[in-house]
């Protein structure tokens, strides 16, 4: 299959506005997303949104967490496209992309009442709802309204008769909903006129995408269609924060791009708890056990995360451990400092542009840049030469989100045989997600 990457050319501020509806409710101002018909014959966002409805080979798109790879959500077949892609059984309950609360409101409702999604574009019902029959749960409307749209998915009822395929909610009684803050995937979700079922776009156990060219890294030949914002890296860089506000208290599932103590200043989310684990409880300080080993987020290079504050590299990398490697006839070795290591061997480095070359021969490739790339050739370490390739993601937390895996895959693609992280202190927000993505593409984790 020809995989193509379709740059959006409509601007930015030209993809859509949001028309309230009639209803006092705070939420009114989400009602409905409108895509002009100028930006609906965009060339790119056009030709994404007909593959989506005729077809059932999902579309990659950006988003400003990761990519997704989308699909129609009520379309059994459609679904089950990107497990076929991803190269991945059918397991994983799938996040449902809306463009606005009616396409939300209409997913929560019995079919019997509820309004048809799928004639088209502007099928949404309109959002009249009164505020007491609204069928969004009480618990999440202060939390929209807070944060969608947004990097936050929250998990909702899936009704008796549910438009939703089964394959997205993998027999769940649950589904979890996000509304994109990228206004072009909101967009895409209008013109193709049924809320996208979308997990990353990765193919299975790789760093998810964070640009066009990872998607194709990962799937060239697998989909047809990679859509482009043409804006380099997604803005947030981790995926969204999944919460869970059916139980009680409400729970956060998966932490993302909003922080845990964001959350607990909203209304009703005051003694929100944590209900995932990393694996540091289990792996600190030793390499874990083969089986022990979560396949994910993962380069191909074995990965070493060095936890801040561990005590284990103040100035870096220490020495011993970089001839462990060279013991072992590695000589590329990839560095990532985040916050607070030392430029590695003292050199200045550089913004490096990326991506000259087509990933894959793919036509209409784009390029992405990463903040500071350094490659310093022949490093003595004891008496034998080591390439390293040191790269800097920025300095702050938010920075690192967003480079961490344009990072990773760059050093694999550099040919890095393993890679030093140094991890950031772990407050609440973002530097959580962070470390929860680190602790599961790492090998060996120093305390
Ligand atoms: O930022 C994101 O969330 C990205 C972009 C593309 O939107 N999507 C994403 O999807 O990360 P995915 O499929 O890679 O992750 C889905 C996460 C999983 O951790 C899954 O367990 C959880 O959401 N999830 C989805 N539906 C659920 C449900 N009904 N119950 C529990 N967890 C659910
Ligand atoms: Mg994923």
């Amino acid at each position: 299959m020809e995989t193509r990457i379709l740059k959006v050319t409509t601007p930015q501020e030209q993809l859509g506005y949001f028309s309230p509806s009639a209803s006092s409710s705070p939420l009114s101002s989400l009602a409905q997303w409108v895509v002009p018909p100028s930006t609906a014959s965009d060339p790119a966002l056009s030709q994404a949104a007909q593959h989506l409805r005729e077809t059932d080979i999902p579309v990659a798109f950006p988003t400003e967490t990761v990519y997704g790879l989308g699909a129609d959500a009520t379309r059994s077949a459609a679904v089950k496209g990107i497990y076929t892609a991803k190269g991945r059984p059918s397991d994983n309950p799938l996040i449902v992309h809306v463009c606005d609360l009616d396409m939300l409101r209409s997913l929560l409702r019995p079919s019997s009442s509820a309004s048809p999604q799928k004639e088209g574009p502007s099928a949404s019902p309109n959002g009249s709802t009164a505020e007491d029959d609204d069928p969004i749960p009480a618990i999440y409307r202060p939390l929209i309204q807070k944060f969608w749209p947004g990097p936050l998915t929250i998990l909702l009822p899936n009704p008796a008769g549910s438009k939703l395929a089964p394959e997205v909610t993998a027999g769940l009684p649950t589904f979890g909903a996000r509304m994109p803050a990228s206004a072009l995937a909101r967009s895409l979700i209008s013109l193709a006129g049924a809320p996208l079922a979308a997990p990353s776009a990765n193919a299975s156990t790789r760093p998810s995408p964070t640009s066009a060219r990872h998607v194709a890294d990962d799937l060239a030949g697998r989909i047809a269609v990679i859509l482009d914002s043409g804006e380099g890296l997604c803005g947030v860089g981790v995926e969204s924060t999944v919460v869970d506000g059916l139980c009680e208290p409400p729970v956060v599932l998966r932490p993302g791009g909003v922080g845990i103590d964001e959350i607990r200043g909203v209304t009703g989310w005051e003694g929100v708890g944590r209900a995932y684990r990393d694996g540091v409880e289990t792996g600190k300080s030793k390499p874990r056990a083969p089986g022990m080993k979560y396949k994910h987020y993962s380069p191909r290079a074995r990965v070493v995360l060095y936890e801040a504050g561990g005590g284990g590299a103040p100035g870096g990398v220490v020495d011993g451990d970089l001839r462990e490697v060279v013991a072992e006839e590695k000589r590329t070795v990839g560095v990532i400092r985040t916050v607070g290591w030392p430029v590695f061997g003292g050199i200045q480095c550089e913004k490096t542009a990326l991506g000259e070359e087509a990933a894959g021969g793919v036509e209409g490739d784009g390029e992405d840049s990463l903040p500071c790339l350094s490659v310093i050739e022949g490093r003595q370490v004891g008496n034998e030469g080591v390439k390293v390739l040191d790269l800097d993601l920025g300095g702050n937390v938010q920075l690192v989100a967003q480079g961490l895996f344009a990072g990773l895959r760059e050093l694999d693609r550099r040919g890095a045989d393993v890679i030093f992280i140094e991890g950031v202190p772990e407050g609440e927000g973002i530097a959580a997600a962070v470390m929860n993505r680190l602790r599961k593409a790492a090998s060996v984790i120093k305390g």
